[in-house]
């Protein structure tokens, strides 16, 4: 591993902001940090966190948390929003499959899915976010009517998670395969992250379904 990201990782972990799976008492530990005693609303796959930190700065009473599996990537939002005084962001590093284990039942409002990995082979579709497996830990977490947004680039994906939505009776609030078409789109939709603007300078089209249970 190169010896930047080494660093970075090992100074991602003290940051006040940043939370670890494995440490003690973590649900604890958030609830501790934050000042609004609200729900949460997670970014999954957050990566530098765009979604995370862009609705903290349009919610400031609400409290919002990127998960991410891997530190070197949480590294540069967890340092920004330190840096610029956001104080309704955390980061959690961990695994989307360990959410239940984490968070109390009905203890968050709202989960972002921000252009995950899209596992376009049937062998790996156990491995999208959007898979019932994973679907059954949000419904555990989530408040009684609380919202799924994924926001892809990948056709296969949109398809996929729109069937799963349909065959699981689940309902569907919005969906779009080309969400910037539109001109109704609220300001938390137009927030961009870093994938999204590479997929947009590519000429994709960005998609979006949002559900609830
Ligand atoms: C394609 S990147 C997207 C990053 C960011 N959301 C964006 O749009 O710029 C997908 C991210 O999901 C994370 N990830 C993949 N599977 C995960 C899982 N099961 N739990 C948590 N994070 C995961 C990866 O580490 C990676 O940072």
């Amino acid at each position: 591993m190169p010896r930047k990201k080494h660093i970075k990782i090992a100074e991602v972990k003290n940051f006040a902001n940043v939370f670890g799976y494995k440490d003690e008492n973590v649900f604890q530990n958030i609830c501790n940090y934050f000042s609004h005693k609200s729900g949460f609303t997670l970014e999954l796959g957050c990566g530098q966190g765009d979604y995370t930190i862009n609705l903290a700065q349009l919610h400031k009473r609400k409290n919002f948390i990127g998960v991410d599996r891997k530190p070197s990537r949480i590294y540069n939002g967890a340092k920004h929003s330190n840096e610029i005084k956001i104080a309704n962001v955390g980061f959690l590093v961990g695994y989307a499959e360990l959410l239940a284990e984490i968070f109390a039942p009905s203890s968050v409002d709202e989960i972002w899915i921000t252009f995950p990995d899209p596992y376009p082979r049937r062998s790996s579709m156990k491995k999208r976010l959007t898979h019932p497996r994973f679907l059954e830990i949000y419904k555990r977490i989530l408040k009684s009517g609380g919202v799924v947004n994924l926001k892809t680039d990948d056709d296969t994906l949109y398809n996929y998670t729109l069937k799963v939505v349909d065959e699981l009776g689940l309902k569907l609030i919005k969906e779009s395969n080309d969400l910037y078409s539109s001109s109704k789109l609220t300001d938390e939709e137009k927030i961009l992250t870093k994938y999204e603007r590479q997929h947009l300078a590519e000429g994709k089209k960005i998609k979006l379904v949002k559900f609830s249970f």
